[in-house]
C-alpha cells in the first residue's frame, strides 16, 4: 500500500464520517446542505478566508471554541484594529528571530528522542515533548512540556466536539469547560491558551505523518526545505477550517474566462465548512498550482497562521535527524477522538537496527 494510501486511512480514521462525507461531494467544488456550505474549491476557500466577513465568535468555529477556551482576546476571535496589534507581538515571536531563539530548544529535544535510534522509538510521544517545549518556551509556561502538550490535546479533542453535529450535550460541554480549565491553569497567561492549542495540536499531527510518509515512500535521501513544503500540502494537518459568515457575499467559484464560472451566494449565519485539504489539493500528487496550494495549508487572508515558518523550520529538523537513519514504520496506530488526524503511536526503527531483526529471523 502506497505511503498516501496509508496517511490517507490514517486521515479517515480521526472522523470517518465527516471525512467520508468531504470526499464524496469534493468534485461539487462548493456545496450547500441547508445553512451550511462545504467549501472545496481553492479559490472560493481563498477568497472566503480572505474577504468575507466572519463571526469570529460564533459557536462551533475555531474563533469561538477560543474565546470559550481563554476568555476570549486570542487571535482567534478577534478582528480589526485589536487583531492587528496582537498579531504584530507574536510576529516578533514567531518571526525569524523568535524561530532562532526557539530552535535550539526543540533541536534539543529531538537528538535527545532519537538517541535510541537504531532501536525502536515512538515518534508520537516524541512529537509532544518538541511540542510542549516549542509551547513552553512561547507562553513562558513553567510545567513539565509533556504535561503542557497532553492538556492541549485534550482541550482541541473536547472543543472539536462541538464542530461535530450531534455531539452538543451538557456533558460534552462540561468536559470541554474542564479541560480548557486544565490547560488554562498551566499557563502564566490563561489568554495563551489557544496559542498553545494552535502550537501543540498541528505539531503532534503533522511531526508522525511526515516521518511516516518519508519512511513508506522512500524518501529519506531528498529531505530539503522543498519536500517539506510538499509533505505539509499532502497531509494538510488541519484538514478543515469552521467559520461562521458574519454577512451575505456573492462569491465568483472559479477563474474569469474558465468554463464552469458561476457565483455564489453566502448568506449571513451560513456555517462555511472550509477544506483546507482541499484547497491544497492533497489529493493530488502535484498541485495545479503549487504555491498557493502550499499557502492554503496555512489558511489566507488577515488570519493566517502565523506560526508557519516556526512548522516549516521545526518539521525540516525533525526529518534531517531522522534521515542518516533511514527509519522505517515497525507499528502504527492511528489516533481517534483527537481534533487532527494522527498517529497515537508511531514506531520507527533505524537501518542497522532492522539489518539485525532480519538476521535473528
Ligand atoms: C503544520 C503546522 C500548522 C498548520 C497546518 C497550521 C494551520 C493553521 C491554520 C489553517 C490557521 C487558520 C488560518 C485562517 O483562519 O486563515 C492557523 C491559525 C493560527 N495558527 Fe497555525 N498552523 C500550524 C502551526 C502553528 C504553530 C506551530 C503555531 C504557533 C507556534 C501556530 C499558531 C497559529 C495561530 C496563533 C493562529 C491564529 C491566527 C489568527 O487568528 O490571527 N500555528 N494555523
Amino acid at each position: 500500500m502506497s505511503a498516501r494510501s496509508r496517511d490517507r486511512r490514517v486521515y479517515l480514521r480521526s472522523h470517518p464520517l465527516l471525512f467520508a462525507l468531504l470526499s464524496a461531494t469534493r468534485p461539487l467544488r462548493v456545496v450547500r446542505l441547508g445553512h451550511t456550505v462545504l467549501v472545496h474549491d481553492p479559490d472560493v476557500y481563498r477568497e472566503i478566508l480572505t474577504n468575507v466577513p466572519l463571526d469570529r465568535e460564533a459557536e462551533g468555529t475555531t474563533g469561538g471554541s477560543a474565546a470559550r477556551l481563554a476568555g476570549g482576546g486570542t487571535l482567534f476571535d478577534q478582528a480589526g484594529e485589536q487583531h492587528r496589534d496582537a498579531r504584530r507581538s507574536l510576529a516578533a515571536e514567531l518571526g525569524a528571530a523568535g524561530v532562532a531563539r526557539l530552535r535550539p530548544i526543540w533541536q534539543d529535544v529531538i537528538e535527545r528522542g532519537l538517541a535510541a535510534l537504531p532501536g525502536p522509538v515512538d515518534l508520537v510521544p516524541l512529537a509532544e515533548d518538541i511540542a510542549g517545549a516549542t509551547a513552553c518556551a512561547l507562553t513562558r509556561c513553567p510545567a513539565d512540556p509533556r504535561t503542557l502538550a497532553e492538556a492541549a490535546i485534550a482541550a482541541a479533542a473536547e472543543a472539536a466536539h462541538e464542530h461535530l453535529p450531534g455531539r452538543r450535550d451538557k456533558a460534552q460541554a462540561d468536559r470541554a469547560r474542564q479541560a480548557a480549565e486544565r490547560l488554562s491553569a498551566l499557563l502564566p497567561e490563561p489568554v495563551d491558551a489557544m496559542l498553545a492549542v494552535a502550537a501543540v495540536n498541528t505539531t503532534v499531527a503533522a511531526l508522525p505523518r511526515a516521518a511516516a510518509w518519508c519512511a513508506r515512500a522512500g524518501l529519506w535521501d531528498e529531505v530539503s526545505p522543498e519536500l517539506v513544503r510538499e509533505l505539509l500540502r499532502l497531509l494538510a494537518p488541519t484538514p478543515l477550517l469552521p467559520r461562521v459568515a458574519a454577512a451575505d457575499a456573492v462569491i465568483q467559484a472559479g477563474r474569469e474566462g474558465q468554463a464552469g464560472r458561476k457565483d455564489f451566494q453566502v448568506r449571513k449565519s451560513d456555517r462555511l465548512i472550509l477544506i483546507a485539504r482541499h484547497a491544497a489539493e492533497s489529493h493530488r500528487d502535484t498541485a495545479a498550482d503549487p504555491q498557493a496550494a502550499a499557502q492554503a495549508v496555512f489558511g489566507a487572508g488577515s488570519h493566517a497562521c502565523p506560526g508557519a515558518n516556526l512548522a516549516r523550520a521545526q518539521l525540516a529538523d525533525f526529518l534531517s535527524a531522522l534521515a542518516p537513519h533511514h527509519p522505517s514504520v515497525r507499528k502504527a496506530r492511528a489516533a481517534h477522538e483527537t481534533a487532527l488526524p494522527g498517529y497515537a503511536r508511531l514506531i520507527v526503527e533505524g537501518r542497522i537496527a532492522e539489518d539485525r531483526t532480519r538476521i535473528c529471523a
